[in-house]
């Protein structure tokens, strides 16, 4: 079975064809950064009109590199939440009637299940069961997964998702959106050790998260060494960077831990824009080393949002028989434990 994949939840319009045979045939990825970059942050509208734009040639680029025509797809998987509503209702009206019009079935994909399984798409694959942690710009969640569709909440952030807090520690230097790779190259040149910011919420129990405080904490520290021009100097900003970057990094380590510990796992799967992060894999993978536990990512590119991943997550539940009927439905609050198991 061939699967067009089509994700639109945010600001990047991703597009992939995967073969249930073959895996993956090929993918489109176009970024909407240039485009929202001027004002900080996502602008909903925005988002929504240049997916329009977007979609259907990335669909026709998509399917001429990997020499194809429509009608050779034999599914349609887009994304239908969580995301934004408009952004979602451009990918869910196309995909549903590209289906419609080829005589296919077309399925709603979870948009953080697809994150979920992207480590899916590599060589080297995850066994069931493992812990998850989800982690990107608006979610922060360790979940048990004993199955596709058989998702267990262990934990989540209680106020803002770490990618959230990347960003809007970003912010705070003045770097651009998004701002989650931009913090961790600055904190390459910064000197470790000089400020050590709080690992919000370790020493109590559970697998919840919080990091509002270690962003006002970041915030005092950059308002307390501003010069004239309202920024610290270039070393200072690299220093911050680091110091915010390791303490994320470890809080993240240190709850994974805990969650293997409590379910008695020995598999971690790290998914989500936040799990590109270099230090976050390193960390991890040290620290899981000596609990003889593993962990299992996707490669760079889809880590973040991408059409790759919906196809993926799509053809798992076409192959067990679910779809969606012919109307056109999102849901952009989407709790990820109400999915139905495979
Ligand atoms: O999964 P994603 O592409 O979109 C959402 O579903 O939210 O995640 C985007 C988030 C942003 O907050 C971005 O700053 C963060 O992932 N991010 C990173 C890195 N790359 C992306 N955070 C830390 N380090 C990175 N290398
Ligand atoms: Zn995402």
């Amino acid at each position: 079975m061939r699967i067009l994949g089509i994700e639109t939840s945010c600001d990047e319009t991703g597009v992939a064809l995967y073969d249930s045979q073959q895996g993956l045939l090929g993918h489109r990825l176009y970024s909407q950064v240039a485009l929202h970059s001027e004002y900080g942050g996502v602008v909903p509208e925005l988002a929504s009109r240049d997916h329009v734009r977007k979609l259907l040639p990335l669909v026709a680029e998509l399917l001429s590199e990997c020499g194809l025509e429509k009608q050779d797809i034999d599914a349609v998987a887009y994304t239908k939440g969580p995301g934004l509503v408009g952004a979602l209702m451009v990918g869910a009206c196309t995909g549903r009637a590209l289906a419609f019009s080829l005589g296919v079935p077309a399925i709603g994909v979870h948009h953080m299940e697809g994150h979920l399984l992207a480590p899916m798409l590599e060589e080297n694959p995850p066994a069931f069961p493992f812990v998850a942690l989800l982690v990107s710009g608006g979610h922060t969640q360790l979940v048990r997964v004993d199955r596709i569709g058989q998702y267990r909440l262990l934990g989540e952030s209680l106020d803002d998702a770490a990618g959230e807090a990347f960003d809007k520690a970003a912010k705070m230097m003045d770097l651009d959106y998004p701002g989650g790779p931009l913090i961790a190259k600055l904190a390459e040149q910064g000197e470790e050790g000089r400020f050590v910011f709080p690992r919000p919420m370790v020493d109590r129990p559970g697998l919840d998260f919080s990091f509002s405080g270690l962003k006002t904490y970041t915030l005092n520290t950059v308002t307390q060494h501003a010069q004239s021009n309202g920024l610290p100097d270039d070393q200072t900003c690299a220093d911050i960077a680091c110091a915010f970057q390791a303490a994320v990094v470890d809080t993240l380590v240190i709850k994974c831990r805990r969650a293997l510990e409590q379910e008695k796992l020995n598999t971690l799967v790290i998914a989500g824009g936040v799990s590109a992060n270099t230090l976050l894999r390193r960390r991890l993978e040290s620290a899981l080393a000596k609990i003889q536990s593993k962990v299992f990512y996707a490669r760079h590119e889809f880590c973040t949002d991408n059409g790759a991943m919906i196809a993926y997550a799509g053809c798992q539940r076409l192959l067990a028989d679910q779809s969606d009927g012919l109307s056109v439905k999102v849901t952009p609050r989407w709790p990820l434990d109400t999915l139905e198991a495979c």
